[in-house]
């Protein structure tokens, strides 16, 4: 499994490519129904509503299996089933012999999209994330749509601080809700501070790729980005149509499942 040749990357997350307009309005429709929908207390009733993790237990190799039926509106990049995603993603990262923990950590990192299962629209589950409670970075994708969120009336959630404070750290923001959040509570008691940076921020393009919000991050923030900075390669480029077979690779990532998580996970 290779990372895809640098001459290559530019076509990855490129939403104007003319040769994927059928995906790009599907990415496109689906970015309104996020921007527009995402308010600050939105995420409020999300975080309340899941983060008690009182819904089911499953083993993560039953998360893992339920991926495979759901296909991300919001990648232009793929419609490959999510567990061919995070294969390759983990597979990339060990063959560059990244630590064990970071190759769990590509291999688990999208599994948050359970929340699918739980019924929630896509515009809730993934895409880009964004700092919500604040004024939105026009280096966010698509920020055109902000303009249709409730919030864009609100005048004390639009000035540049919002409802924080000057560095008060990304771990009191609260972002867009979807499965980088929530992955990220539920695994907190067992990874290191890098990998949970990378699950709960993997997504937040305008601060790891634009170097925007600066203004809310903390010492602990600017110490980790460069890990999810690190992560994402793995997770854009190691996109390819060969299609690893998990058969093969199935007891190594047993074993790394167990060294680090627990059997049953609460969701
Ligand atoms: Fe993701
Ligand atoms: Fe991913």
């Amino acid at each position: 499994m290779m990372i895809v040749a640098e001459e290559k990357k530019s076509t990855y997350r490129d939403y104007a490519a003319p040769q994927r307009a059928n995906a790009v309005d599907t990415v496109r429709e689906f970015y309104r129904l996020n921007h527009q929908n995402q308010t600050h207390d939105f995420v409020l009733n999300k975080k309340a509503e899941y983060l008690g993790f009182n819904r089911t237990t499953m083993t993560p190799w039953a998360a893992l299996e339920f991926l495979n039926t759901l296909v991300d509106d919001s990648d232009p990049d793929i419609a490959l089933p999510q567990i061919d995603h995070l294969i390759q993603t983990a597979e990339a990262m060990r063959a560059n012999n990244e630590p064990d923990w970071m190759v769990l950590t590509g291999f688990i990192h999208d599994i948050g999209k359970v929340l699918c299962l739980f019924g929630e629209p896509q515009w809730a589950v993934v895409g880009d994330t964004f700092p919500t409670g604040c004024a939105y970075s026009s280096k966010n994708v698509y920020p055109e749509f902000f303009a249709l969120n409730p919030d864009s009336l609100r005048t004390t959630l639009q000035t540049l601080l919002g409802v924080y404070c000057e560095k008060c750290g990304l771990e009191n923001v609260h972002m867009s809700w979807g499965h980088d959040e929530y992955l990220y509570h539920m695994l907190k008691a067992y990874l290191p501070l890098p990998a949970l940076y990378m699950i709960r921020f993997h997504s937040f393009y305008a601060w790891h790729r634009e170097n925007e919000y600066q203004h809310l991050c903390n010492a602990q923030d600017d110490e980790m980005k460069p890990w999810v900075q690190r992560f994402n390669p793995y997770d854009l480029y190691s996109k390819n149509p060969n299609r690893p077979k998990l058969s093969d690779v199935k007891p190594y990532y047993e074993e790394l499942l167990a060294k680090y998580l627990p059997t049953e996970l609460k969701f």
